[in-house]
């Protein structure tokens, strides 16, 4: 049973379209663990993730500076966290965090989800962005499953991929 693959994406294209064919396979309750340097890719791939649940795309998809939490609506809704300005760990509570990942109602994906007790989260999928020396546009893909649901995802990209 593979719990983890490995993918490699050459284009900020490649990163959105795997984003989408994600989006397409989450559920709510679905949560998404995006760990990775800044510009390596997360949000991206948060972007596919709305294509792939048919957010409309006059919504433009961005990393929340403020808010921290952007709600987006689609086949199921999409809430878009980004952690990199969370600066203690009493302000998940304020940003509704909890609320969110309890609520299971829609699909949760967490940028610098490493700032994060992972503890709270139990079932999701973990994916790590990394970059490469070989060029500026080369990105290795980390996807891991803690879950059935990640599992099964893991073998339908591994399929999309031919990746063997
Ligand atoms: N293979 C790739 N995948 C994703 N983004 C890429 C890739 N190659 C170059 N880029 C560029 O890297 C940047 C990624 O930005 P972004 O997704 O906002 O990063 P993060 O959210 O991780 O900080 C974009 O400017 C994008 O055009
Ligand atoms: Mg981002």
């Amino acid at each position: 049973m593979p719990l983890r693959i490995e993918i490699k994406s050459h284009s900020e294209k490649e990163t959105r379209i795997l984003g989408y064919k994600t989006g397409k396979l989450l559920k709510p309750g679905s949560v998404v663990a995006l760990t990775g340097g800044l510009g390596s890719g997360k949000t991206v791939f948060v972007q596919g993730i709305a294509e792939g649940l048919d957010v409309p795309g006059n919504y433009y998809v961005t990393s929340p500076t403020y808010t921290l939490i952007n709600e987006y609506p689609g086949r199921y809704p999409l809430f878009h966290v980004d952690l990199y300005r969370i600066s203690n760990f009493y302000d998940f509570e304020d940003i509704g965090l909890y609320e969110i990942l309890s609520g299971k109602n829609g699909v949760v994906a967490i940028e610098w989800a490493d700032k994060l007790d992972m503890d709270i989260l139990s079932e999701h999928v973990a994916i790590r962005f990394a970059f490469d020396i070989l060029s500026d546009k080369l990105r290795k893909i980390d996807i891991t499953a803690y879950g059935r649901e990640g599992i099964d995802l893991i073998e339908k990209l591994r399929l999309f991929n031919r990746v063997p």
